[in-house]
């Protein structure tokens, strides 16, 4: 490539990213004999990199966004801390109350106006009418979101839609994408184009180099003690037949053998074989034990095992959990085991700083998936909520997507209150009250009764600045991936 051209390519990048309306050329023109430079090896990479910066940057040092003419213009003070979390946002922002220190560190240049998409558009509008999602924009106060609908209505390709636009655009403004967990119960995430396009791997259910009962710090028999509880309580939610004689010995097995290998983590088969021994004959326990080690769904090989932080990566990590042959329970228990290994990973996140103002932009780190989340749902562990609730802290968002709006309320848990965003697909019998009731405080009835008849991928939309609209979502075979 010539000069000439290298000149005009920067030109134009400068030009469609620069928000000073009338400054471009200016500010462009003043850094060219710089790009030049760097192009023919007079300059630094981080003196071009400054200088770069310098080009979205608006004279005043404020930080160069394209609010004023973005769709989502303007933050919403409204939609901050409803949640009735612990809204800790000097927490949130670290030592950077006033933003300068991210300024002048180069957030700005990378983030622009973070994770920001389309979704769908308007069902009721005259002319073209886009709306997106803008996870990117701290005025959403966390990024969780429900989907709900019926077989067949779209659900599945809306979140395809979801996950490849949520690594695009953070690939795109953050330099790396985020990482993604995915719980797939039907097998609607392996198909290699869709992989190809999100960098996803698939995980059957056979030799995870994971080991559940890895402590998140240092052995404690405190912290040991509660590792052992916290796999007892799964097992014995989930399979019938474990009684509180049965669940004691297994506490007692799990810590008898930490202190046996001097404060390291037992392997799950090494459990089953202590058990055993105590026990002295094959009770409820040892056949639900028998479900994961006899097909060996954890590597009983140590040497192979890895931190959770590595084996998700900055990946899409597919778990395919309809290669365990219908077997709900064990499909359950992997999940709910995987997301204790999944929310300590969250907690080893780093802070972003948020950056700017008006809007003020966050960075992301994951995303966790969980497509028929019912499964999951229906027996209220804290994981789940704690992921929820902490998860925007941490620069995380959970997507759940479930059949019935009545999925989401269980017992004295009402996952939907957790939910910012929404897509309702068409379902029967809803009434306003309970798209109240889950976070969608403008919905009426006349919305409700429509939500009934829609068709296929046209949804209820809600989250920032989208009070409740009906759209046609955008399904992920359009996408043209
Ligand atoms: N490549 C495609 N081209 C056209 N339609 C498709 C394609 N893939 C899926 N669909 C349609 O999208 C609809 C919604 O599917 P899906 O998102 O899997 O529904 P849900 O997850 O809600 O059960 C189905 O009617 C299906 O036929
Ligand atoms: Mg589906």
């Amino acid at each position: 490539m010539s000069p000439e051209n290298y000149a005009s390519t920067a030109q134009r990048i400068a030009l469609e990213h620069s928000p000073i309306e009338g400054h471009e050329i200016s500010v462009f023109s003043a850094d060219i004999g710089l790009v030049l430079r760097q192009l023919s090896g007079e300059e630094s990479h981080s003196d071009l990199e400054a200088n770069w910066q310098s080009l979205f940057s608006s004279p005043t040092g404020q930080i160069a966004t394209e609010a004023d003419g973005g769709l989502f213009a303007g933050g919403d003070a409204n939609h901050v801390s409803e949640t009735g979390e612990d809204d800790t946002r000097e927490d949130d922002t670290g030592e950077d109350e006033n933003g300068e220190d991210c300024e002048s560190d180069g957030e700005i240049v990378e983030l622009g106006l973070g994770s920001k998409f389309l979704v769908g558009h308007r069902l009721d509008s005259v002319g073209d009418s886009p709306l997106e999602f803008w996870p990117g924009n701290t005025a959403l106060n966390q990024m969780n979101v429900g989907v709900v609908g019926d077989l067949g209505t779209g659900k599945t390709q809306l979140l395809k839609t979801l996950i490849s636009e949520l690594r695009r655009t953070t690939r795109e403004t953050q330099g790396t994408p985020i990482s993604f967990l995915i719980f797939d119960y039907k097998n609607d995430y392996s198909d290699q184009a869709f992989l190809d396009d999100v960098g996803g791997v698939v995980v059957s259910p056979s030799s995870i180099p994971l080991n559940v009962f890895a402590l998140a710090g240092p052995y404690t028999r405190a912290s040991a003690f509660k590792r052992a509880q916290a796999f007892t309580d799964v097992l014995g939610k989930i399979y019938a037949g474990i009684g509180p004689i049965q669940r004691n010995n297994l506490v007692e097995t799990i810590m008898d053998l930490f202190q046996a290998k001097g404060g390291d983590s037992p392997l799950m088969h090494e459990v089953l074989s202590g058990y055993r021994q105590r026990v002295g004959a094959a009770d409820s326990v040892v056949g639900v034990l028998n479900k994961f080690v006899l097909p060996e769904v954890f590597v009983e090989d140590a040497s192979a095992l890895q931190p959770f932080n590595d084996f998700l990566g900055d990946k899409v990590l597919v778990i395919n959990l309809s290669e365990l042959g219908g077997d709900s329970h064990t499909q359950n228990a992997l999940v709910i085991l995987m997301l204790d290994l999944y929310y300590e990973y969250m907690l080893s996140r780093e802070k972003w700083p948020f950056v700017g103002e008006d809007p003020q932009i966050r960075k992301l780190n994951s995303f966790l998936l969980v497509d028929e989340a019912t499964n999951i749902m229906q027996f209220e562990f804290p994981v789940l909520e704690k992921l929820l609730l902490q998860g925007r802290q941490y620069g995380l968002g959970v997507i759940l997507a479930s059949q019935y709006l009545s999925h989401f309320k269980v017992g004295s848990t009402n996952y939907g209150e957790i939910l910012r965003s929404w897509f309702v697909h068409k379902v029967p019998h809803v009434t306003d009250a309970q798209l109240r009731m889950l976070s969608m405080p403008g919905a009426t009835a006349a919305n409700a009764a429509r939500i009934s008849s829609l068709n296929n991928h046209e949804a209820f939309y809600s989250s920032l600045n989208v009070e409740g609209e009906f759209i046609r979502g955008l399904p992920y075979f359009e996408l043209g991936r």
